[in-house]
């Protein structure tokens, strides 16, 4: 793509999300523009101008970028149309429950000679950034240990009414969803920090909150899905991991905690927005065990960004931002790509098929 070209962005999907970190992430960046958003319910969508039919957006072609932030059954679909359409696409998690799906997506974007991007929001977060870049740069040797969090309190009120649910899903079999909705980004975060791939998982799933409000019924039922989870994970280099996810543990927003052990130091970043601070970067050395906080250079932060600004659009800024200019240059540059995306959920199948049959699994999955 010529670099004085803006981008031209279509949003597919104007709900809580959308409003909260994508669209104020594109008005940020002055290298792309929004010319479309499409909802099936119309008048969310507002402007520049306001579509009901996805397939009407997808198809334009004076959008470059397709944006997919509708609820998680759609995702596959559209963002497949999307790339059909040879539009580059920015897709939340996941693109698709199966990761084979995903490695499609990912063959098809090859093809068309287009760029993507999954919503793993936290790889972005300015201390997330500067922990990679500790990390690559041998801060803490050879990575030994991660431990990964992602929890928070936001679904332990069950009148709360979760928004991606299936009221019709056989009720006595435990449905994945704190696993894949919250794990996905943590599971990311364990990828890049240890630099290894996972061999081995073995994991559990619990419901803790057994009936929920449905949104589409107004009423109360029994509602089995896994509300809180646990796994560990061999990888290839040697390094041992632990991961937790829950929506039902008290805590704030987003809830995040990734700690990474290595031979030469240690480092904890935290994603919790406390006190009107929404992240905090601490580390050891084994000369200097008491871990200190360090300060999180410029550069990782997007123009105007800083730690007292909401978690939700200072990290999807620096995502929004990161594909902009991917998209821009041009090369082969393109992090947190479909290809990222289906070895998260690969990790994801792999731990519930441990759950459902008692035992490690090996990975890759090989059926
Ligand atoms: N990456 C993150 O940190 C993060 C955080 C929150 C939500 N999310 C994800 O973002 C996505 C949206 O979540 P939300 O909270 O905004 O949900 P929401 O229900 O508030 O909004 C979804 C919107 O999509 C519209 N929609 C549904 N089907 C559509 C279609 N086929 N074409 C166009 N519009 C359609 C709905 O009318 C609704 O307005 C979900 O996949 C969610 O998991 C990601």
């Amino acid at each position: 793509m010529k670099s004085d070209h803006l981008v031209r962005v279509g949003v597919l999907g104007a709900g809580a999300w959308a409003r909260a970190a994508h669209l104020p992430g594109y008005r940020r960046d002055p290298r792309c523009r929004i010319v479309a958003i499409a909802d099936t319910l119309v008048d969310r969508a507002r402007i520049p101008l306001a579509l009901a039919n996805g397939s009407e957006l997808v198809e334009r072609d004076d959008i470059d970028l397709v944006d997919v932030c509708t609820p998680s059954h759609t995702h596959f679909e559209l963002a497949w149309a999307a790339l059909e359409a040879g539009k580059h696409v920015l897709c939340e998690k996941p693109v698709a429950y199966d990761f084979r799906d995903t490695l499609r997506a990912r063959d098809l974007a090859r093809r068309k000679g287009v760029k993507t991007k999954v919503g793993l929001t936290f790889r972005y977060s300015p201390a997330m950034r500067y922990m990679r870049e500790l990390v690559a740069g041998g801060f803490i040797g050879r990575p030994f240990i991660f431990n990964g969090y992602e929890q928070n309190s936001q679904w332990l009120d069950p009148m709360n009414p979760l928004r991606q649910v299936d009221p019709d899903a056989d009720q006595s079999i435990l449905q994945v969803s704190s696993l894949e909705g919250y794990g996905a980004p943590i599971i990311d975060l364990a990828h890049l920090l240890v630099g290894s791939d996972l061999t081995q998982v073995v994991g559990t799933m619990r419901n803790f909150i057994p009936e929920r409000m449905v949104r589409a019924t107004g009423r109360m039922m029994r509602m089995n899905i896994d509300d809180g989870d646990i796994f560990l994970g061999e990888f290839a280099s040697g390094a041992l991991c632990s991961v937790q996810t829950s929506f039902v543990t008290v805590g704030n927003y987003p809830g995040i905690e990734a700690r990474v052990f290595g031979s030469n130091g240690a480092l904890i970043c935290r994603l919790v927005e406390e006190a009107g601070i929404c992240e905090t970067l601490r580390a050891a050395t084994p000369d200097r065990v008491e871990f200190r906080e360090l300060d999180v250079p410029a550069w990782c932060y997007p123009p105007g960004g800083s730690r007292h600004e909401s978690w939700r659009t200072l990290f999807y800024a620096n995502l929004i931002s990161s594909f902009i200019g991917e998209i821009v240059n041009g090369g082969e540059a393109n992090e947190g790509d479909f290809g990222d995306g289906a070895w998260v959920q690969e990790v994801i199948n792999a731990v519930e098929r441990s759950f459902r049959e008692r035992r490690w699994v090996s990975l890759p999955m090989d059926d």
